[in-house]
This record gives C-alpha cells, structure tokens and sequence, in this order.
C-alpha cells in the first residue's frame, strides 16, 4: 500500500511532488523517492524515511525537470531499503515507475526476465513492471503498445506513474485495483492516488476504472482500455473538498481534528442522505437474505447496523468480516441476497472482494463508502455516501459516527417501508438522530478531563471494554483505537462474557471501560462492573445515570440517548481517550506503526 503521484506543466515538478507526497504519507511512510526528467535525462532520488526525513537528507527539492512522478511507501515485497524504494527502473535507465499494489505472478515473470538477461536490483516485484515493458518495447512500435502488452500479463493489482525518457511530453498512469486520480489543470496534468495530492493546484478530476490508463500531455489527457487501447469517454468531475478540509487546521494531528469535525460531519451525513435513503430503503425492503461485510473499524459499523435492522425492521442481516465473507458465504449468495459493503475508502481490497463475490452470485449490492468515485461505488449497484470529508488519520473516527448515523437512517427509513415500528417511535427517533450532532458537541467538552484521565492511565498495559447488546460494537471499536494507536493492548466483549474466562486477567488497577447507557440490561452490566470491581479493577464508565457514581472509579457522563442512538456518542470519548494515550506515550497517532489507511491489499 503506497501513494504515488506524477505531474506534467511548467512548474518544478520536484516540488509539486514532494507537497503531493506529504499528502500521501497516510498511505505509506517507510520510504519515500522521486524521479524527474529534464533534457532527456531521468534524475531520480529516493531512500527509507518519512517524507520529510527523505526530503532533507537527499535534497529532493533540488531535481530538474518539469515532469516527474514521485512515491510514498508501505513495503510489501521487499524489505523497506533504499534499493527497494521506488521509483524503480529498467536496464536501459530510459523507464521509471512508482507502483501501488502487488504482483502475484512477479516471482514467474522475473524468472523469465532474468533468463532473457535483464539484471535486477530490488528485491520488489515493481521492478519487473519496469523490465517486462523494456522487452515488450523490443517488438513493438510504440511505447503505449508495449505498456499495455506489458501491463495485460500482470496479475494483481497495480495503479503506475510511468515516465519514459524518449517521450519528453508525457506521462502515463495506469490503475487496476489500486485507486488513480487524475487532476486535469490548465496547461499542467496530475496523476495520483488520491485528490488531496494535487487539490491545491485543481479540484477537477478524472476517476480511473480497473484496467484504464491515461495518456497526459501539460494540455491534454485521454483514458483508454488497457486490452484493447480503446479510447473510454470519461466524465470531469469537480471535487469539493477545499485544500484546508484536507489539513490540518490547526489541530495538532489529523485525528484529533477529525474527531472534532464530527458534529458537522454528521449533519453533513445527515442532510445529505434525507433524499436519498427512503428510495434506497424501498429497493432493499424486498430482501430477506441480508449480508453486512466490512473490515476494522466498517465492520464495528456493521454489527451496529445488525442491532439497528433487527430491532426496528426485523431484518436479522448476517455481519461477516469480509475476508471471511468470501469463503464461508459463496454457496449462500444469490439473487435473493443483499449484501451491504461498508468502506470508508471504497478501496479495501477485501471488501472489494466480496462485493465481485456477491456480484457473480447475482447479489443486490449496497456501498456504504465515504470517497466519492472509490472502487466500491463503482461496483456497486446503490450506494450511500458517509458525506465525511478526507479522513487522513490511520484511525477512523467521523467516518465510523457517519456510518452509524446513515445505518441508523436507513434502518428507520426500512421499518417505516415494512411497517415493522410503530411510526410515533420512528420519527421520535428520527428527531433525536437530528440532535446527535448536538450531543457530540456536549461530549467533546469532556478532552480535557479525559486527558487528565490518560495521564493516570499511560502506564498500563492492558484495557478491558465491556458493552451489552448494541453497547458490544462500541466496547470493540473502544478497543481497537486504543490498539492501534497506543499500542495498548486491549479486549472488546460484552460483559455477559467477562466471567466465562477474562476476569481471570482483572487484577488490581487493570482499567476496565464499561459502556453502561440506561437501557434494558443497564442492571446486569452494573453487576458485571461490581465483579470487575471486586477483583481490583480501575472502573471508567461511560453513562448518564446516577447510579453508576457509586461503581466507577471515573464517570465520563454522556447525556441520555435513545438507546439505539448511544452508539454514536458513546464512541467519540474513547476516541479521546486512545488519542491522548497515544500523545503521552510519545506515539504519532496519525501514523501507527505498521499500519495504513487503506488495505488496499488482500
Ligand atoms: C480503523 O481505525 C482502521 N483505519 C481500519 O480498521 C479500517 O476501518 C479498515 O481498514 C477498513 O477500512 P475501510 O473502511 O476504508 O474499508
């Protein structure tokens, strides 16, 4: 998973993509490189570090050239090293290419290129990319014909900035199951992984399809079919994020910012769905067979999702973790299925996966996606948008309130269709999703003393979050952000489950969250607070009765919800609570370690 960019005008490229690729360090950050052309000459520098680290000790601002592409990666195959950053070359030095994605059949392909005498330096399968279109060139009599030959023997998935020494006007991007953008400026051209690479120089942009390249000149640009070379008429589209919706506004990390965007972002969610979701509702009503398949934090969303259609339309979908998905539910799909394929990036591959499955098996498919003209709209048959805004902390925060607060409208909107609530109740509810952004806002008075919280915490080693019913999705996602960003370790399960086996771990001061909103089983999880309690754990709650004062050890108050609404509240203090943990412990929560925004890769 990497970000690439390319650009082509008068401008010095080298700088276009340095900013592109600060961008982009979400989606990768363990090497970094560019390369750029100038008087038929590639100059090309790149080496292991964060972008800025990179920038600095190479001087990548000082390359000539007014075209070039650049990359930011997360390694794959190959160590990350400075031989295998990219771009990488072939053997002539006359083609360069930055890759995102993965090459199956590299191992076979460079066997094959090694016996026709092509030498390799990398250990990455990129660099074959770079080999396979110089032997193509030997019996072709274009460029654009021996790519595309080239290109049509990958198998895997790969967006490409692919520059070529011969051509000194152009530059070719290529996307097959990698995203790839193009921004269409006047007199200069962009290609990259992602709109914010480029959103300072142009908001209109050009979404590339699985198995589409582009041909960009500084005043021209065309897409065309890798098989055949076919030209495909393609709609400019105009984006509206502004570029300071994509920084980060004074907030010092991208998280923190994103956290506090949530109640506009959910108004956004909100507003934006109001005249769509009844049409989407009536369309799926007819389904019974109901799949739910996401990934991390879309899947929390999902199991929220399951309580929401259970309990207002009496619909029980089945929520898989969509890796699984694929090969426990291919002979149970068919015409009669609607799967639902939450994504905040429309680009996770194993969700893209099952959504194809669900496709050959003639399945209705549902998106449920936050970025506009992703992969997973496109294969979609409906689709719902999460109307975030870019999310570019690793952690999903607005992205996952979104999610809930559309499933929460397209739950209502379904038992309104069948008849399965009572329609005082669900417009009652419908008011209150309305003032759920107003609550937010009431919830992130708490940053304050919950970073005076973490600071007591930051030492512990392992966290425990209990929920009951539709309270359990929210214990869960409670732990993975503490997971993945604090490098915490941390157990999600319903409280029910603590005496079947993990009390055995509760032992004095272990912190245990208990997500505890009034509700039908607000007793029994007092009871299982007590348990906990009398082992020595350290008690936070998150609730809004009185009652839970005598039990906790902190009470983060949360004002009273409807419980099918608590969700959505009750997420954005422990979404606080993981951020400050991280800064305390010195931890660049934007960037966890090992980890990117996109798993763009099975
Ligand atoms: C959570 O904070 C992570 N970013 C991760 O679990 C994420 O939700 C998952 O990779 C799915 O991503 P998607 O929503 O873009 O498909």
């Amino acid at each position: 998973m990497c970000g690439i960019i390319g650009y082509i005008g008068d401008r010095k490229a080298c700088e276009v993509i340095v900013k592109g690729l600060k961008r982009l360090e979400y989606r990768g950050y363990d090497s970094v490189g560019v390369v750029t052309e100038s008087n038929g000459k590639l100059y090309i520098k790149k080496g292991v570090g964060s972008v800025d680290e990179v920038v600095e000790r190479l001087n990548l601002l000082d390359m000539p050239g007014k075209r070039g592409v650049g990359h930011t990666r997360w390694a794959t195959h190959g160590v990350p090293n400075d031989i295998n950053a990219h771009p990488q070359m072939d053997c002539t030095g006359k083609i360069a290419l930055v890759h995102n994605g993965i090459i199956e059949n590299f191992a076979e392909l460079k066997e094959e290129l090694v016996e026709k005498g092509h030498t390799f330096e990398s250990d990455t399968d990129t660099e074959i990319i770079a080999h396979l279109i110089e032997e193509e060139l030997k019996s072709s009599e274009t460029f654009e014909d021996a790519l595309r030959k080239a290109l049509l023997r990958l198998k895997g998935s790969f967006a490409l900035g692919v520059i070529y020494t011969e051509e000194p006007d152009r530059l070719y991007f290529v996307r097959n199951e990698s995203p790839l953008v193009l921004g269409i400026g006047n007199g200069e051209m962009f290609g990259a992984s992602d709109v914010p690479a480029f959103l300072e120089y142009t908001n209109r942009v050009v979404f590339l399809d699985d198995m589409e390249y582009a041909v960009v000149t500084k005043n021209s640009w065309v897409v065309k079919r890798l098989e055949t070379g076919e030209e495909v008429r393609k709609e400019v589209k105009t984006v509206e994020w502004t570029l300071e919706m994509a920084e980060k506004a004074g907030f010092p990390h991208f998280m923190l910012k994103e956290i506090y965007e949530q109640p506009r972002v959910l108004r956004d969610a909100i507003h934006g769905n109001a005249k769509v979701i009844g049409d989407v509702a009536k369309e799926i009503a007819k389904y019974n067979k109901i799949f739910i398949v996401a990934m991390g934090t879309s899947y929390h969303a999902g199991l929220v999702g399951k309580y929401l259609f259970q309990r207002l339309a009496k619909k029980v979908p089945i929520v898989e973790d969509a890796s699984e998905f694929r090969y426990e539910f291919e002979n149970l799909i068919d015409e009669d299925s609607l799967v639902i394929a939450i994504t905040q990036s429309g680009e996770t591959a194993d969700t893209l996966a099952a959504m194809k499955l669900a496709k050959r098996k003639g399945a209705k498919v549902l998106a449920i996606v936050n970025v506009v003209g992703s992969m997973a709209t496109r294969i979609a048959d409906l689709t719902l948008y999460t109307h975030a805004g870019p999310e570019i902390g690793v952690a999903a925060t607005k992205t996952y309130t979104t999610q809930l607060a559309v499933l929460t409208m397209l739950a209502i909107e379904l038992a309104r269709t069948l008849g399965t609530a009572d329609e005082e109740y669900l417009t009652k509810l419908e008011e209150s999703l309305r003032g759920i952004p107003d609550i937010v806002e009431e919830v992130l008075n708490l940053n304050e003393p919950l970073r005076e919280l973490a600071k007591g915490l930051k030492e512990k080693e392992n966290f425990f979050y209990i929920g009951r019913g539709i309270g359990v999705p929210t214990a869960l996602e409670g732990a993975l952000k503490l997971k993945e960003i604090s490098y915490i370790h941390a157990e999600g399960l319903s409280a029910g489950e603590l005496k079947h086996g993990p009390l055995a771990l509760i032992e004095e001061g272990v912190p245990v969250v208990a997500i505890a909103p009034s509700g039908k089983t607000f007793d029994k999880m007092l009871g299982n607070v007590e348990e906990a309690k009398a082992r020595g754990a350290y008690i936070i709650a998150l609730g809004s009765s009185e009652r839970l004062r005598g039990v906790s050890d902190a009470l983060i108050e949360i004002p009273e919800v409807d419980e099918l609404l608590t969700p959505i509240p009750y997420i954005v203090p422990l979404q606080l609570l993981a951020y400050h943990l991280a800064v305390l412990r010195g931890n660049d929560p934007d960037k966890p370690r090992n980890l990117a925004k996109s798993v763009t890769v099975e």
